[in-house]
């Protein structure tokens, strides 16, 4: 037997927590600071010093981003204050007046929000592509693209992207494939070890894990790109707070136990939810009757509790009485926490390249940890108040 740490839950609960003397807290503490103090001249001016100042992070810091490396296998990782933060900092960093930049179209909206404003400010060019368009992207890169972006599945609408396919392009174009893998949280797929060079994690979601705190991370191999990102993080004064930081280092421990039950819990619901009559679709890509099942069989390991049903057309009232009679599910925005969430989304509105046909309400559930059968009992209560409330007037 090896006595090497090789499987992830393993590293999830051993890495980032050195031993210090003479003994030590399990957990690494949140070390806050602005100043960090150097003991003498020598140490102040040494060339070589693992804290500087207290914007560019402390040891908790450090220790997390060990264990991120090791959920990620990936050399080099970045913090940014919120996962949104993570992608766009990280577009910024790789693109220039002039760039182009290839997003999919089912990327999380405020993303498309910072393209078509801010980036668009900036003389960078956003083309939004079809998600599931493969290898075929190849016919998209231009000499003067900077960034891929890819999203999967997607957190609205969960399409499953060719990943593999789509990064073999961009590294045979060496333009980096930045993958928003925060569905998977690099548990159920690693972006890095199917070949994209950078994998992004709102780590707000399923590694903070409690609805808590905001975080995003950045994991690559490629040194250069690190740097690159690493400056520009710095430039711009991105800063994360030692105190979230610790949240979500205590949240990713538990992370090999709490996903396999939102997975259970997010397909029971999905079977259960394909059989009522007043559903026209459910989005889940773990059901063989998802258009990429066979897509995330190929490549992911499990399924996270994020899912979508389409509800066939109906009255708005009959949609705010299912909300309203709702006792388990919340209704708030973000997802990956210890509890179950349902919102109304208009997907329709953040489409430009593969318009979005389906005419019912999207519902987006986040299948938490309560007892399933309650889970499916607050949803069969939210039935009877929808049926209820259809308008049999008109
Ligand atoms: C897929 C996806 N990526 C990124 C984000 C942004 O993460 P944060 O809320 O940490 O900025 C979200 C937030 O909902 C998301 O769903």
């Amino acid at each position: 037997m090896s006595n090497k740490i090789s499987k992830t839950d393993t590293q999830l609960a051993a890495t980032g927590r050195p031993k210090r003397r003479p003994a030590h807290t399990v957990s690494y503490p949140p070390e806050r600071a602005s100043t960090i103090l150097f003991p003498t001249y020598e140490d102040f001016t040494s060339g070589d010093r693992p804290l500087l100042y207290g914007r560019f992070g402390t040891t908790t810091h450090r220790a997390f981003e060990q264990s991120i490396a090791a959920l990620e296998e990936a050399t080099y990782v970045h913090l940014a204050p919120s996962g949104l933060a993570a992608i766009t900092l990280t577009i910024i960093a790789l693109s220039a007046p002039g760039s182009h930049v290839l997003v999919t179209d089912n990327a999380y909206d405020p993303v498309r929000g910072f393209c078509d404003r801010l980036l668009n400010q900036l003389g960078i060019d956003t083309e939004y592509y079809n998600p599931r368009t493969g290898k075929n992207i190849e016919q998209l890169i231009r000499p003067e693209t900077t960034v891929i972006l890819a999203e999967s599945p997607g957190s609205l609408t969960f399409e499953v992207q060719d990943i593999p396919a789509i990064a073999k392009v961009a590294a045979q174009k060496s333009v980096p494939l930045l993958v928003d893998n925060t569905w998977a949280a690099s548990y159920f797929f690693k972006p890095l070890t199917a070949g994209a060079a950078i994998s992004i994690l709102s780590a707000t979601k399923y590694i903070a894990g409690h609805a808590d705190c905001l975080l995003g991370t950045i994991a690559t191999n490629d040194a250069s790109l690190s740097v690159k990102i690493g400056r520009t993080l710095r430039q711009i004064g991105s800063n994360v707070s030692s105190d979230d930081v610790f949240l979500a280092h205590r949240g990713l421990r538990t992370l090999a136990a709490r996903l396999p039950v939102h997975e259970r819990h997010g397909l029971a619901l999905a079977k259960w939810l394909s059989e009522r009559p007043e559903i026209a679709t459910v989005l889940h890509p773990a059901l063989t009757s998802h258009p990429d099942n066979a897509l995330w069989k190929r490549d992911f390991t499990g399924a996270s509790g994020l899912f979508g049903f389409i509800l066939k057309p109906c009255d708005e009232q009959q949609v705010a009485a299912f909300c309203n009679s709702m006792t388990y599910f919340g209704m708030g925005y973000s997802w990956g926490g210890f509890e179950s969430l349902l919102i109304p989304t208009p997907p329709q509105k953040y489409r430009s390249t593969v318009p979005w046909t389906h005419n019912g309400t999207l519902m987006r559930v986040h299948a938490g940890l309560e007892d399933v059968g309650d889970l499916v009992n607050d949803l069969d209560l939210a039935f009877a108040a929808f049926n209820a409330a259809k308008d049999t007037k008109g």
